[in-house]
């Protein structure tokens, strides 16, 4: 049975910053609070139009290409977690695949909030280990700044935006994913909620008046499970995995408060400097904090190869899981490739293709 390996990665954020001063001048809040509260100093937010959940998605795409030195071409899979998707259909992920150019690839969407990521790797790694695929791009990408009310200080000074995204390959080598652990308890779906837009509250004015297109929160509810299942969820994926607390040598985990990573910590005995935080520079992105947080633990020089680490997270859903793995990098190969050159021909292509569908419903008419 193939091994799936984590040879690719890359982030992308919005180059505008929120800083919580800048948020102390649209609702009644303040640095200190913020950052006593949660850690978090800033965020990164999309400022216009043309940046999106799949624009995001791309940037990070191709620069987990590039690292795993992988054509689009090569990819078979792409799954795109997120909560904050460009339309409700078609995915996001189709989005990406058209405008990376990978023309081979299944893709689809996965809704498991921010612990979506955990469950897309996991996802990706099984179809690898069965053999079903060869290669997957795995996204985790958000733009939370979108939906959230920017006069609720109870939710708008948590969130951010960004995208994360990993190449996972098939080897015969050991390594790489371990063993993951998913979880959901649905009876905290209202915990965490955004009821408008769906099926059940359509866009109407009404739902407008209501605020259902926003973010709602019971933040100390979700504080109060977060708490809970963050430990648990480790040991239980060590247990499986075989691997010894002490043999660990990082968590990665999801990036929503520190006082939630730090509760971890000392339910796991661990100290802090053993988990992986960014979170004050970012907010919490959601399923992109994960990837965010590994890629910078690798720019820095933090992660290794060989290194043992969990991901672990836990969000709207509710949902919580965690993934063991040994750290690989990029598997040796003899050819060098340029994942961004294949834009323009992914632009042409897309193109062609849509010349091609106008033409043919010319040609065969368009209403029979
Ligand atoms: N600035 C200043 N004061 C604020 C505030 C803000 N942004 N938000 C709330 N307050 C006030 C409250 O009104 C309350 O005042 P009161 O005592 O006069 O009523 C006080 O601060 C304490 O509020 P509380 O809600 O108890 O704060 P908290 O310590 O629970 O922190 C969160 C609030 C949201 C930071 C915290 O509950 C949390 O992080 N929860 C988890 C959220 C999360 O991670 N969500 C994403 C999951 S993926």
């Amino acid at each position: 049975m193939p091994f799936a390996h984590i040879t690719g990665w890359g982030m992308s954020v919005p180059e505008t910053i929120l800083t919580n001063d800048d948020l102390s001048k649209m609702v009644d809040t303040n640095d200190e609070w913020i950052r006593d509260r949660t850690g978090i100093r800033e965020r990164h937010i999309v400022h216009d139009e043309d940046q999106t959940t799949a624009s995001l998605a791309v940037e990070a795409s191709l620069k987990a290409l590039q690292v795993a030195n992988l054509r689009p071409t090569d990819i078979d899979l792409i799954i795109c977690s997120t909560s904050t998707p460009e339309h409700i259909f078609p995915a996001t992920a189709c989005l990406v695949q058209d405008r990376i150019g990978a023309t081979k690839a299944g893709a689809f969407d996965l809704l498991a909030a921010c612990s979506g990521f955990i469950y897309a790797i996991n996802m990706a790694a099984q179809s690898i280990r069965s053999r079903s695929i060869q290669n997957a791009l795995v996204i985790g990408s958000e733009t939370l700044s979108r939906f959230v009310n920017w006069q609720d200080r109870n939710t708008c000074i948590l969130f951010g935006d960004g995208a994360g995204a990993f190449v996972l390959q098939a080897s015969e080598m050991p390594g790489g994913v371990l063993s993951a652990v998913m979880h959901s308890d649905g009876s905290g779906g209202d915990l965490l909620i955004l009821q408008g837009g769906g099926s059940k509250y359509p866009a109407t004015e009404a739902t407008l008046q209501a605020g259902k297109h926003f973010i709602e929160m019971d933040g100390k509810e979700v504080f109060r499970f977060a708490t809970r299942v963050m430990a648990q969820a480790t040991r239980e994926v060590l247990d499986d995995s075989g691997i010894g607390l002490d043999e660990l040598n990082w968590i990665i985990p999801h990036q929503a408060n520190i006082r939630i990573i730090e509760a971890a910590a000392r339910g796991l005995k661990l100290p802090l400097e053993r988990f992986i935080v960014n979170l004050e520079r970012y907010g919490n992105t959601s399923t992109a904090s994960i990837p965010i947080a590994t890629v910078e633990a690798l720019e820095d020089g933090r992660l290794q190869p060989g290194h043992k680490i969990v991901f672990v997270g836990f969000g709207a859903g509710l949902t919580w899981g965690a993934l063991a793995a040994e750290w690989t990098g990029p598997l040796p190969s003899e050819r060098k490739v340029y994942p961004r050159r294949y834009r323009l021909w992914a632009r042409i292509r897309s193109f062609l293709r849509r010349v091609v569908r106008f033409v043919e419903g010319v040609i065969w008419g368009r209403g029979s």
